[in-house]
């Protein structure tokens, strides 16, 4: 896209008088929504030594270390228990029982490893226990036989359209001082039951030969959180891991090993798009970074997931990916571009609530916008308000080694409602099947401050206006 005026210049040469009428349509580019005025101190992110309290290797021998969980089938009675021991294999055995009862079950899972360049990765270990209680809590323990560590989750509501339930947003999280601190703002807010993380976990990639031990020291940082309630992953860019100058060419091999997700759940062929159901959301996780042109595997499988979607059953419909369609940064601008062309009328059509996506390592929400009307000849080529379209809001400010993303197009596209180059996080709190209230809270002077938030109306049950803002 050129500047308004060079567009609205072409239009007249190719429409003559009609252009003129288009080109007196064109929204204003100077309406943009608010950037905020808070400016954060410029420090570069700087990544936690490797002896830092956080990455403390639990004491004992061949303890378990890295314990994270996940949803482990399509409607949130499963959960995937992963973890690594690193002096053997050792027992591939999760012992799990409710809070209130004696009895324990057990279910044996499987172990894998891989070399990454001169790096031999730690026993990764991989349960799916299914057909759990609905809204129960569970205590369990891995490390058995060795030195044997317990943990707790509780597992969502009954899928239902007014179940209330609270998702926390974190995306490109690293493992810098900052990055500690987002984690802890998120802990510290009591609410958020599972954590939608969009992408860029360890930036192990960033290290020389992608150092893996970063890997490790990733998997115990994010322990304190991923192991009592679980992280939906999304894969981000630097998951790819693809390096053929040290000869790694097999592309995901760590986040693949360490990583593991429902897909087959939801009939995808791959772990990089799937989908799940939690109490009254559904939630479609896409891949920035496989094929998803016309004919692609993900192709079909989105094509066909959609019209799965009850809205009855599962008012919230939630896309995560990595790569924002719309960002009004400079950084990564218009990367999201090619995907969005492919699936943004699906979107419109299938009044998609909220789309996360991470990459920009800055803060930005978009009004409710779609640009699905050009065809190459009509040059219908600005988004335009649109009531069935979802927000995007781009959360990739987990704080990461990468630092901030502070340039940004100006003047503020009208697209976009609202953006801070600040760390921080965000919290969905769906109340039933018309609201939903979301904040963003920005990482400040140690503190954590809401610093955008907006009541979000289903597009299916209750698809009003929301936006305080003019188009006129
Ligand atoms: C891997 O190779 C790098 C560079 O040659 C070296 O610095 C590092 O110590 C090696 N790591 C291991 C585990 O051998
Ligand atoms: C990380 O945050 C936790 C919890 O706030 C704190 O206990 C820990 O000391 C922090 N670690 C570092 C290295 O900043
Ligand atoms: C959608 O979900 C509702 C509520 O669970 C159910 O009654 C209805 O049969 C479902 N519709 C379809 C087409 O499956
Ligand atoms: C911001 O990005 C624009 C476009 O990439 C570039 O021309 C400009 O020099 C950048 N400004 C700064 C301060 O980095
Ligand atoms: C849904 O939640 C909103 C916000 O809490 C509330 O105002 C509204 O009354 C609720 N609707 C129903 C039907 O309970
Ligand atoms: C939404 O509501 C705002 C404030 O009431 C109004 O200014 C705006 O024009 C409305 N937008 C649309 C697309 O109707
Ligand atoms: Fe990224």
């Amino acid at each position: 896209m050129g500047s308004p005026v060079v567009m609205g210049l072409m239009k007249l040469i190719v429409f003559g008088v009609l252009g003129l009428l288009v080109f007196l349509d064109v929204p204003s580019f100077c309406n943009g929504g608010s950037t905020s005025s808070f400016i954060r101190k410029d420090e570069k992110a700087v990544d936690l030594p490797l002896d830092s309290d956080v990455f403390r290797v639990p004491p004992g021998y061949n303890a378990p270390q890295q314990v994270h969980i996940t949803q482990g089938d399509h409607v949130g009675k499963g959960v995937i228990i992963s973890w690594v021991t690193m002096d053997e294999p050792g027992s591939n055995m999760v012992l799990y029982w409710r809070s209130k009862s004696k009895q324990k079950f057990q279910k044996k899972g499987t172990v894998t490893s891989y070399k990454f360049y001169n790096y031999t990765s730690g026993y990764i270990h991989h349960c799916t226990i299914k057909h759990l209680e609905y809204d129960t809590l569970y205590f369990y323990e891995v490390g058995i036989g060795h030195t044997p560590r317990q943990f707790w989750f509780r597992t969502p509501p009954s899928i239902g359209p007014d179940v209330p339930y609270t998702f926390g947003l974190i995306g490109d999280l690293g493992q810098s001082f900052d990055s500690n601190w987002t984690l802890s703002h998120y802990e510290s807010n009591p609410n958020g039951q599972t954590v939608l993380f969009v992408g860029d976990l360890s930036y192990a990639d960033t290290y020389p030969f992608h150092d893996n031990v970063r890997w490790d020291t990733w998997g115990r940082f994010v322990e304190r959180s991923a192991a009592y309630q679980p992280w939906i992953w999304t894969a981000g860019n630097h998951e790819i891991d693809f390096d053929p100058e040290i000869g790694e060419t097999v592309p995901f091999k760590p986040y693949t090993h360490r990583y593991h997700v429902p897909y087959k759940a939801s009939e995808s062929t791959s772990p990089f798009w799937y989908s799940i159901k939690r109490a009254s959301a559904y939630i479609i996780v896409l891949a920035s970074y496989s094929a998803y042109g016309k004919y692609t595997p993900q192709y079909f499988w989105l094509e066909s997931e959609l019209p799965k979607v009850n809205r009855s059953e599962t008012p919230w419909l939630i896309v995560l990916m990595h790569s924002p369609w719309y960002n009004s940064y400079n950084y990564h601008y218009m990367e999201g571009e090619t995907m969005r062309v492919m699936y943004e009328a699906w979107f419109v059509k299938y009044k998609v609530d909220v789309v996360f996506a991470g990459h920009v390592h800055a803060y930005e929400r978009s009004e409710r916008v779609s640009n699905i009307a050009y065809n190459i000849v009509n040059a219908k080529c600005s988004p335009v308000p649109d009531e069935s379209a979802p927000v995007y809001i781009t959360i990739g400010d987990g704080g990461n080694l990468e630092g901030l993303a502070t340039n940004m197009t100006e003047p503020q596209p009208h697209y976009s409602a609202y953006r801070e180059a600040s760390f921080g996080h965000a919290i969905f709190y769906i109340k039933n099947r018309t609201h939903a209230y979301y904040s963003w809270h920005r990482n400040q002077d140690g503190d954590a401050v809401v610093a955008d938030s907006m009541w979000f109306y289903n597009r299916y049950w209750n698809p009003l206006n929301e936006s305080t803002k003019s188009y006129s």
